[in-house]
């Protein structure tokens, strides 16, 4: 998709990080916003933003889960009803938890696939038919590096993320073969700057964190605390390179370069089928 103005763009997790910024590049272009996130008083924030800037965005937001399909489908009937229809569908709340596999407990595991996963397969299970009809629009899935390069401490997040990388790969394949001109892109970032690593503030209350975590778990999540602060890419950037991404029909968005590097460094370790590639420490 190439015209913005005057299209809708649905964000999940609108109310904090990639999500604000990708609202603002919207609105930038004349975008119509509706905003999707378990956080209200941070989509209230984002609008606030917008409205500072771009004054004549018309908005609507929904406070909701993305791990509910019923929650999803509530948002599209919510674009329907207020703007017809929608357009650049960008599924990307997501959270994190760290931790050696095996502290992983039942509910981190329930909890970070139902935002990361599920998230973005109800997105995705929603909103396309609507953009196939339609005959025009753009599913825009964040995943991370991490869809491609696994660091230790990270299990649940590196699965969700692989998953990603997956369904939007088959996605594009699927409406391709349907000879739909319904685009995707697959968002491909490293560590950058936002508040993913304060992702408990937003955790459920039927999927509580009810361990002590160990002393690997607190070492492996300050580090990765210090990885997102010390991030070299704004998320003002990444969602600019993602709006041009979508203005080209381009499927991949690796914002950090190091990163096909690193790829190129994994494959290589499966060619030697040796020790697993540690791409925190290459
Ligand atoms: N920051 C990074 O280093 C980094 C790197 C790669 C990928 N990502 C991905 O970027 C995306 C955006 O994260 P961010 O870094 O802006 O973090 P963030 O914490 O600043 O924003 C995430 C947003 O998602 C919302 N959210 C959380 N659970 C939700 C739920 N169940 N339903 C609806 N909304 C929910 C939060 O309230 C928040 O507004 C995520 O998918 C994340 O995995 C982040």
């Amino acid at each position: 998709m190439q015209d913005f103005q005057g299209k809708v763009a649905v964000i999940t997790g609108g109310g904090s990080g990639l999500g604000r910024e990708l609202a603002l590049s919207c609105a930038a272009r004349g975008m119509h916003l509706v905003l999707g996130d378990v956080d209200e008083k941070g989509m209230q924030e984002t609008l606030r933003l917008v409205a500072e800037t771009h004054p004549a965005t018309e908005s609507a937001t929904m406070k909701l889960d993305v791990s509910s399909l019923e929650q999803v489908e509530a948002l599209a009937e919510l674009c329907k009803s207020r703007f017809g229809a929608a357009h650049l569908i960008f599924n990307n709340a997501g959270v994190s938890v760290g931790g050696p596999a095996w502290e992983n407990t039942v509910a981190d595991w329930e909890w970070v696939m139902g935002v990361n996963l599920y998230g973005v397969v109800w997105g995705v299970k929603v909103f396309t038919p609507m953009l196939i009809e339609q005959g025009e629009g753009h599913i825009i899935n964040t995943a991370s590096a991490a869809g491609w390069l696994n660091g230790p401490s990270m299990a649940i997040y590196n699965v969700t993320k692989h998953s990603v990388v997956a369904l939007s790969e088959t996605l594009a394949l699927d409406l391709r073969d349907a000879g739909s001109k319904v685009g995707v892109t697959c968002l491909c970032p490293a560590f950058f700057p936002t508040a993913i690593h304060e992702s408990a503030r937003n955790r459920p209350e039927d999927k509580a964190d009810t361990v002590e975590p160990s002393e690997m778990m607190k070492k492996r999540t300050e580090m990765i605390k210090q990885a997102v602060a010390k991030g070299r890419i704004q998320a003002t950037d990444i969602a600019e390179m993602t709006l041009k991404a979508v203005e080209n029909d381009q499927f991949y968005v690796f914002p950090h370069r190091k990163i096909k590097d690193l790829i190129k460094m994994r494959a290589a370790a499966a060619e030697a089928e040796g020790a697993a590639f540690d791409s925190l420490n290459p």
